[in-house]
């Protein structure tokens, strides 16, 4: 692996966050998530995170909606062995090494030319993953993809970068490319906009956050009639959370009882089309 560090802009940047977060989560005493390759790739750049005050908070977080992300995926996945799977603004993030799927999948790992660039760079190739070096707003990088296979749409730690007119335009333009499929991704209230822009641990892509949170996860299915809400996966709520350290796991327990509070935190909204 290449170990010369890669120059982002500050938005590609924000891959380092969720990429650390990955990292620290392996790191820790009984890991959510365990995705050692993230801590590898940290560790070959020597990445100096600290400027980043990743907490323990947004470690849970990122790692445990990464594992729901990973459990949509992989259940797909085993449905419909000859899918396609896109990854939308996938950083750095070795999703396909974690789903480790059957060589009739085809991955597509999606995220701006210079990220796609350093993925080349420090990720090993793998005969059926395609990393597409696009801005996902743009009309044409989904050229490319098959159009006559289901596919799996994941977006992790991506919606908060989009305006809402972007988000829409780019969920019509997937679902009109396959002929059916899921979406998944982590998606934030207004309430947790109002606090990515506004907590120590996400101050670095503060100024970067275009989305204005979601409070109704049925509001997707105004935006195209072929989308239908799965499940709105609420992390506070999830068997995990008795792997959280102490404080964290009392906080997720007492917030699991409202519906209302446990939106303030992670979301994950799976749907398909
Ligand atoms: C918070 S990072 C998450 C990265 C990765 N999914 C992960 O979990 O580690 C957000 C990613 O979205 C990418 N991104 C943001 N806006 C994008 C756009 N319009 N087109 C392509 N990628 C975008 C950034 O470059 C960055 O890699």
């Amino acid at each position: 692996m290449d170990s010369t560090l890669p120059t982002f802009t500050p938005l590609e940047d924000s891959l380092w966050l969720t990429l650390c977060a990955r990292a620290l989560d392996n790191r820790s005493p009984h890991p959510i998530l365990g995705d050692a390759t993230a801590d590898q790739i940290v560790r070959t750049l020597d990445y100096d995170y600290d400027h980043l005050h990743v907490d323990t908070n947004l470690i849970l977080n990122v790692a445990l909606r990464a594992k729901k992300l990973d459990q949509v995926a992989a259940a797909f996945l085993a449905r419909h062995p000859d899918a396609v799977g896109l990854d939308l603004g996938a950083g750095l993030d070795t999703r396909m090494e974690r789903l480790a799927p059957p060589s009739t999948v085809d991955w597509y790992d999606v995220d701006f030319p210079a990220v796609a660039a350093a993925r080349e760079r420090l990720i090993p190739e793998h005969p059926n993953a395609h990393v597409v070096g696009a801005d996902v707003t743009e009309e044409d990088w989904l050229d490319g993809v098959p159009t006559d296979r289901p596919a799996v749409i994941v977006a992790d730690g991506l919606m908060g970068f989009l305006s809402q007119d972007e988000l829409v335009s780019l969920w019509n333009r997937l679902i009109d490319h396959f002929p059916s499929g899921e979406l998944v991704f982590n998606s934030y209230t207004r309430f947790a906009i109002w606090v990515a822009r506004h907590a120590r641990g996400t101050k670095s892509v503060a100024e970067l956050v275009k989305f204005p949170g979601m409070d109704d996860p049925r509001e997707p299915e105004h935006w195209n009639p072929r989308l239908h809400l799965v499940r709105e996966i609420l992390l506070s709520r999830e068997p995990e959370v008795d792997q959280f350290p102490p404080a964290w796991r009392r906080y997720h327990r007492l917030a699991a009882h409202n519906t209302a509070w446990s939106r303030t935190g992670t979301i994950v909204l799976h749907y398909r089309f």
